[in-house]
Order: structure tokens, then C-alpha cells, then sequence
């Protein structure tokens, strides 16, 4: 694949000047990168290997005519990398702030295989976004408030896979007061009902005014507060979304398993259309 590296390095230092990275150090050229005190995002995050593990062990490392979504793509990282294995990547981010960034990429790398929108994911629908392959949801499901019919929306524009990578809620009030105490300020139990199946989870408040929402670019954008399922119903969601394989990844921190299980509990959930995932050329 043809890449170009339009921006100079004085070009890339003046651009980065005037943004913020918070999370992922990309490599621009051999004298600048993106957050340079951090480890290479895409050579050793942890996260990007086991998505790209479980991408690639469907379709195979020549990702070239597979169509992705990376929906809530912050920095643009995770669409990069799927894009230089060839898929045809839109990466989908509401915050301006974090566009910009997702925009230097694309400047920069000039791949006509990578592209960045701005918009909310909860417009995501055929009529905007077409039908992709594999989606992305990492880290974005419990920042929404309505995250069940989020996904079955999510499921009804996906043909094969989607990875929603992100925090549970606890089941019971024990597993609440052992969590890290920023999580702690989840609500009590309660449950939302979509078609009729009750689906246990938890609010929590992100913010309340748009100055506290504008000062955190990881944050929910839309909803000032989320509704984490519990791990039970947010298996159950990904099966009502119309997916038929129904898994968890946990390569990416097997050694963390503990820590991360009781103090801040996420995981990294997997629905497949085993069908259309049959009938892909490897
Ligand atoms: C916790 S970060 C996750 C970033 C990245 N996907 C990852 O896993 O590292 C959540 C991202 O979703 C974006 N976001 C939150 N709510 C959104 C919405 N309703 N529509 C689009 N993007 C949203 C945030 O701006 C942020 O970039």
C-alpha cells in the first residue's frame, strides 16, 4: 500500500503543539512522535496486540477488502493499525479535541484507507455509516446510557465481529465497596428492560456541567451519566445484537487478572456472526 508522509517534522511539532495527547504515543518519523515518555502504542500496547490477535486469527493479517469501524476512536491508534494491515478503517469520535489528533493521523499517513468522522456512535446506522465487517467498541459502551439497544443497533450494521472492550458493573454490593474509589460512586442495583428482558447494571455520574465534560476527552459525550451492565447483561445484550458467538479475551492482562477483576472489573467481549465469519477467505 502506497504511504505518504506529507507533514514535515516542523509541520508535525507545530501541529502537536496546539494538541493534547492523553493516551496513545504513535511514532510520525523518526524524530517526532506523539507522547514520546510513553511506550510505542502500536508495537507493545498490551491491547492493541489482543485486538489485532483476534481480528487476525478471523480474517487473517491481509485485512485488505474488510471494512472496520473504531467507534469512540479517541486518538486514532487502534484505526491505524488495522488500516496498515489493509482494512478500509473509519474511525468514529465526538470530541473535537480528539478528532484533531485523528486528523494529523490522517494527514499525515495519508492512507486512503483511513479515515476519521466526527459524529456521536449513536448515530451510527446503515443509512450514515453503510455495513462494516468488524467493530470496534473499546472502551465506549459504558460511557452510554443506553448501552443494550446501543448494541443492537451496533449489531445491525455489523456483518461479522465486534469487540466491545470495557468496565462491568458489579453484581453485588461486596463487589462494589472492593472496587478503586473513583468507581465506588456507582449506583445501587438496577435494571433497564429492552424488549421485555431486564438487563441489571449500575449508573454512574460522569459529569453535570458541559465545562467538566470538555475538561475529560476519555469521558461519555452525549449522556452526563452512563449505565454499566453487569457482566451477565452485557453477555446477554451482545447475544440479543444478533450475535451467536459470545466470548471474553483476557491475554491482554492475564497476569492483572485479580487486580483488574476486583478493583476496576472490565473485559474485552467478543460477538460473532459464526455464519458470515464461516464464509470470509482467510
Ligand atoms: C475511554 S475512551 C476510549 C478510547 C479508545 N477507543 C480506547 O479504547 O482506548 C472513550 C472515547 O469515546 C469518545 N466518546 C464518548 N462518548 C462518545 C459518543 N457518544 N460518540 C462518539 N464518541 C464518544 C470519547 O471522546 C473518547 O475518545
Amino acid at each position: 500500500m502506497l504511504v505518504e508522509m506529507p507533514l514535515s517534522t516542523d509541520e508535525l511539532r507545530a501541529r502537536l503543539a496546539n494538541q493534547r495527547w492523553t493516551a496513545q504515543n504513535i511514532v510520525l518519523n523518526e524524530e517526532v512522535s506523539t507522547i514520546p515518555e510513553r511506550p510505542e502504542f502500536l508495537a507493545q500496547s498490551p491491547h492493541v496486540k489482543a485486538v489485532l490477535r483476534t481480528v487476525t486469527s478471523f480474517f487473517g493479517k491481509d485485512l485488505r477488502g474488510v471494512r472496520m469501524a473504531d467507534l469512540g476512536c479517541l486518538e486514532g491508534g487502534y484505526s491505524l493499525a488495522f488500516a496498515r494491515l489493509g482494512a478500509d478503517v473509519v474511525g468514529i469520535e465526538a470530541r473535537k479535541e480528539n478528532i484533531e489528533k485523528c486528523r494529523l493521523l490522517e494527514a499525515h499517513f495519508a492512507m486512503p484507507n483511513l479515515r476519521f468522522e466526527q459524529a456521536d456512535v449513536k448515530e451510527l446506522t446503515r443509512d450514515r455509516f453503510g455495513e462494516f465487517d468488524v467493530v470496534l467498541a473499546l472502551g465506549i459502551l459504558y460511557h452510554l446510557d443506553s448501552p443494550v439497544s446501543w448494541l443492537r443497533q451496533v449489531g445491525q450494521v455489523t456483518r461479522a465481529l465486534l469487540l466491545v472492550e470495557g468496565h462491568f458493573a458489579p453484581e453485588t454490593d461486596a463487589a462494589l465497596a472492593q472496587l478503586k474509589p473513583e468507581l465506588q460512586k456507582l449506583g445501587p442495583l438496577d435494571t433497564v428492560v429492552e424488549q421485555s428482558v431486564e438487563y441489571p447494571g449500575r449508573w454512574f455520574a460522569e459529569y453535570e456541567t458541559n465545562a467538566e465534560r470538555d475538561a475529560m476527552p476519555w469521558a461519555s459525550y452525549s449522556n452526563p451519566r452512563s449505565f454499566w451492565l453487569t457482566r451477565p447483561s452485557l453477555l446477554r445484550a451482545i447475544a440479543a445484537a444478533g450475535f451467536d458467538l459470545v466470548y471474553e479475551q483476557y491475554d491482554h492482562w492475564i497476569n492483572r487478572y485479580e487486580t483488574v477483576s476486583s478493583q476496576a472489573p472490565r473485559s474485552l467481549f467478543i460477538g460473532g456472526k459464526s455464519q458470515a465469519l464461516k464464509r470470509r477467505p482467510r
